[in-house]
């Protein structure tokens, strides 16, 4: 009796254990759920409001913001109303490529094996009878690829048709659409070509039309880290997403953020002494629940080196300036400027670079500043115009400037503090430049 009734003791306390690390974990980089997915109520209430009015939405939002773990979780709390269906299509190369994935997405669904299954098979002439049951599985997904590759858009129609006869509504959610779109319309040069800019339209008409002509039973999530608006005003095809309602998800606000660091301070037996827990949001700047995880995790390490439970302002200064702007450590902000160069020209890439230098070093870009920096591009006026006009939505979108007043500034500080770290040695600014007053200082 003793014996059970100190097992009955262990499992419990377990569970308690269980229960508190998973509330105390602080997960960096993999999308998070359940337990571990922190606040955020009123956008869910707000983004399954919209999903309940059939619409077809687009989730915006910068880097690391939490767009991943908002599909996901959507997806995991909408489970017994909808069939939840979520690609990641950042690595497709094609169309073709996004068929298939997304067929697969669907065929693996437990409520839609069967359909897909026997609408592949019946699609291919009803083979189902000449193999064995153990490889409908493996032909079903061969079938698929050949539907696709044969014709994508007539293989990605009868999904949208099967789907649309599925017992519950279903929602599409397409992760890092913009990353597949930037791929598809440039060469392996990053050029713009006709041809590519061909592909791009047909996909994203597709796309619209099976949206619209299945408002009924599909909905469509489209989200990713880079802005598909800049992306595709770059190719006139802005019109192709009038059909989604965009929502834009914000970074934490600052109660939400302070919440999340008290609860996993203490989930962790972490003290901040008075200011501290201030002190680390305002040397972020803004919630980036990505960062913060990340910040407090090195600030829990940093106390088990030291032996300590406490956290003093000191303490945030230091893990800041040698763990979050290590050259280990920031990867993530290494990828800010990664993903500039791989969405802009090579021309426009080199000049976001200085212009953000400047609005890094000097604490604001101003128009005069733009313009000089500019004008090292292109010497058309009109050109320098819009390269500067584009340039500044794009790093609105993507969270790297902000408008304030008639100049524009990082709101990021730890974006801002990487900036200089990493291109401050060899940048002139604007006003040291000959052309700031037509004199040389
Ligand atoms: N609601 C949340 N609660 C707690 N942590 C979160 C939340 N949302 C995001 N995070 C943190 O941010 C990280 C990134 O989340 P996620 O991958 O969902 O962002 P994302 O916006 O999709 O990123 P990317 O721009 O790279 O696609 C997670 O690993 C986690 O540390
Ligand atoms: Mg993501």
């Amino acid at each position: 009796m003793v014996a059970e009734a100190l097992l009955v003791t262990y499992f419990f306390m377990e569970a308690v254990n269980m229960e508190k690390n998973a509330e105390s974990s602080l997960i960096v980089g993999n999308v998070v759920t359940g337990n571990d997915f922190f606040g955020r109520e009123k956008d869910i209430e707000k983004f399954i409001g919209l999903l309940r009015n059939k619409s077809n939405i687009l989730l915006l939002g910068q880097r690391r913001i939490g767009k991943s773990s908002l599909m996901l979780e959507t997806a995991n709390r909408l489970k017994d109303e909808f069939i939840c269906l979520y690609t990641d299509i950042e690595h497709c190369d094609s169309p073709e490529d996004v068929i298939v994935k997304f067929g697969k997405t669907a065929q693996e669904h437990r409520s839609l094996i069967k359909t897909i299954k026997d609408g592949v098979l019946k699609m291919f002439g009803n083979i189902k009878d000449s193999i064995e049951e153990v490889s409908i599985d493996n032909v079903a997904g061969v079938k698929l690829r050949e539907g696709a590759n044969r014709n994508w858009m007539n293989m990605g129609e009868q999904l949208f048709e099967w789907l649309s006869k599925a017992d519950k509504p279903i929602i599409i959610f397409f992760d890092e659409l913009p990353i597949f779109i930037n791929r598809i319309m440039r060469d392996d040069n990053k050029n713009i070509t006709p041809e590519r800019q061909k592909v791009v339209d047909v996909f994203l008409s597709w796309l619209r039309s099976s949206g619209i002509q299945y408002t009924d039973r599909i909905r469509i999530v489209v989200g990713g880290s880079i802005g598909i608006e800049p992306l595709l005003a770059q190719i006139n095809l802005s019109s192709h997403m009038n059909t989604y309602t965009a929502f834009p998800l914000p970074p934490w606000d600052t109660a939400t953020a302070m919440e999340f660091i008290s609860d996993r301070a203490d989930g962790n037996n972490i003290l901040f002494e008075e200011g501290a827990k201030e002190y680390f949001l305002e040397k972020l700047g803004v919630a980036i629940p990505h960062f913060v995880q990340k910040f407090l995790q090195n600030i829990c390490w940093d106390c088990l080196d030291r032996n300590s439970k406490n956290c003093a302002i000191s303490d945030v200064e230091r893990v800041y300036n040698d763990k979050l702007l290590a050259v280990q450590g920031s990867i993530e902000l290494a990828t800010y400027v990664e993903r500039l160069e791989r969405t802009l020209g090579s021309e426009k890439y080199n000049l976001a670079k200085e212009l953000l230098s400047e609005a890094a070093i000097t604490g604001k870009l101003t128009g005069k500043a733009a313009m000089i920096i500019t004008g090292n591009y292109y010497s058309n006026q009109n050109e320098k115009a819009d390269a500067i006009r584009f340039l500044l939505k794009t790093f609105e979108h993507d969270g790297y400037l902000h408008q304030s007043g008639p100049d524009y500034v990082f709101k990021n500080i730890l974006l801002k503090n990487y900036w200089i770290k990493e291109f401050s040695f060899n940048f002139t600014p604007a006003n040291q430049r000959v052309e700031f007053n037509g004199v040389s200082k």
